[in-house]
């Protein structure tokens, strides 16, 4: 186990445990007897070069990749034991930030804010649904583009509504894969300002894939390193950024 400051969270209940994970593809393999426990309110970050098995690492443990060996549980579920109603209950506690923001073209941000609560949750009235959009947007500063369409929004104002739309059903787990790629850093700052708004605000988990050193530095609690399918090494920021290790020192000093 991981020792020192990243230590402060681990008394706390695991809101991911994987354990012994394995996954190839044909000949390739991708993760090698991989483990990893997140705890509540804790904000892990992934680091690993390009290909080195991050996002295949978040497929196998939202069920959308099918483990060759090893457990995952989420929320204290064996995800390997729920059918398909039982997944989608337990996705509905789980938010996404996509790479891509995967905002809907032909929706107008309300909209796109609007349809997971459509879509998970058919018992709210239209009064408490345009709360919960005003809240969203308000988290974000984003109010007035409530009627915008995505392709009027810059990068960093997409993002932010992607943010706000990851977190409306008021996720207890947050996904966030290379939240600030693409943005200059002054937007990107302003993002890894909101991952940390919407942990203290939300008591949310986090799993943040990033090789963008100032968003590890500002959002995580702790940083996994993944090199050939393992967890190579663990700890603080501070204390990754202090190691003498080659494999590890290497991430601090190119850019990526
Ligand atoms: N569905 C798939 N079929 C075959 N190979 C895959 C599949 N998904 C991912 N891979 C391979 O697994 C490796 C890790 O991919 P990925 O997790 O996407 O990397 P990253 O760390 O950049 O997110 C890559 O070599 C990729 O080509
Ligand atoms: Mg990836």
């Amino acid at each position: 186990m991981f020792e020192k400051s990243a230590d402060k969270y681990k008394d706390r209940p695991r809101v991911i445990v994987v354990e012994h994970l394995s996954k190839q593809f044909g000949d390739h393999v991708v993760l090698d007897d991989f483990n990893l426990s997140v705890f509540k309110e804790e904000n892990v970050v992934v680091l690993g070069k390009s290909g080195s098995g991050k996002s295949v690492l978040v497929k196998c443990i939202v069920s959308l990749l099918k483990p060759d060996l090893g457990s995952i549980f989420v929320l204290g579920e064996d995800i390997s034991t729920l059918n398909d109603e039982e997944l989608d209950a337990l996705r509905m506690k789980l938010g996404f930030l996509f790479q891509s923001n995967a905002l809907y073209d032909s929706m107008t941000v309300r909209e796109n804010l609007e349809f997971p609560l459509l879509r998970y949750d058919k018992s709210l009235q239209k009064s408490e649904i345009d709360a919960r959009i005003s809240e969203a947007l308000a988290n974000v500063g984003l109010e007035h583009t409530l009627n915008m369409m995505p392709a009027e929004l810059s990068g960093g104002m997409a993002k932010r509504i992607a943010l706000a739309r990851a977190m409306i059903l008021k996720p207890e787990i947050v996904f966030y894969d290379e939240p600030t790629a693409g943005l200059d850093p002054v937007t990107a700052r302003e993002i890894d300002a909101l991952i940390l708004k919407m942990k203290r605000k939300y008591h949310t988990s986090s799993i943040i894939i990033s090789h963008d050193m100032e968003c590890v530095k500002h959002t995580s609690d702790r940083v996994i390193l993944l090199l050939e399918g393992k967890c190579y090494t663990q700890g603080t920021y501070q204390e990754l950024e202090q190691s003498t290790d080659e494999k590890v020192k290497q991430f601090f000093e190119s850019e990526m």
